[in-house]
């Protein structure tokens, strides 16, 4: 089975979390694209939902999905989204897509939070995917100095600019054997609009697609 295929199936599976005529929170990338095609031809219908990004936006809106501002609703009961890569302790770094903050956002206000994934997001530990970090763009090269300082080699994903118009540095080699204190610590720099650590705030389940078929962590 090929990597599409996997995350075909495992937004299918995902689609099995979701209640009838609740306010879904939505994430950003590929396996929740998958997701959210599996939702439509499910039939599923919900009341609404709470999106992290302008891509995962128009995405509901074209299978007739109402798009809701977080503001507008109190905690939601579900949140699914996808990871860069996952440990056994369902702690995740994310962003690859660049979405990080407003997922992270998305996240905290979700009871449970259901991360989808394939087998070769699954790591012992964190850290191999660099680590993207969301900053307002006059403090880029500060923070990228401080990053250095915290053993990281970050590097500027040039041309890119996040929907809440800011700048992502991608981390390198930055050491997340304690990704909680790192999260924390990354997120005190001034500047950072916050790193794609999510460890505070782990998944509370993570489904993935392996070859052997779906499995939990
Ligand atoms: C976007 C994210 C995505 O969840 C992450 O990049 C995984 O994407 P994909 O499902 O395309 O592999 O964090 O900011």
């Amino acid at each position: 089975m090929n990597q599409d295929e996997l995350k075909r199936q495992v937004g299918q599976t995902a689609v099995e979390y979701v209640e009838e005529d609740s306010i879904l929170g939505v994430g950003t990338g590929s396996t929740v694209n998958a997701f959210i095609d599996a939702l439509a031809a499910s039939g599923k219908k919900l009341e609404a939902a709470v999106s992290s990004s302008l891509a995962t936006t128009e995405r509901l809106q074209a299978i007739g999905v109402r798009v809701i501002d977080l503001n507008q609703t109190g905690g939601l009961d579900l949140y699914v989204d996808g990871a860069d890569e996952f440990d056994h302790h369902r702690r995740l770094i994310k962003g690859g897509g660049g979405a990080l903050t407003r997922e992270k956002i998305v996240a905290q206000a979700s009871r449970r939070f259901v991360c989808i994934a394939d087998e070769s997001k699954q790591v012992g530990v964190l850290g191999a995917f660099p680590l993207p970090v969301e900053v307002i763009p006059m403090a880029r090269s500060l923070v990228a100095r401080k990053l250095v300082g915290m053993g990281g080699q970050p590097e500027w994903r040039e041309g890119f600019t996040t929907d809440n118009g800011n700048d992502i540095l991608d981390v390198h080699n930055m050491d997340l054997v304690d990704p909680v204190a790192t999260e924390q610590a990354i997120n005190n720099l001034p500047g950072v609009v916050t790193c794609g650590i999510f460890g505070i705030r782990p998944a509370d389940v993570v489904v993935y697609a392996s070859q052997q078929g779906i499995k939990t962590a």
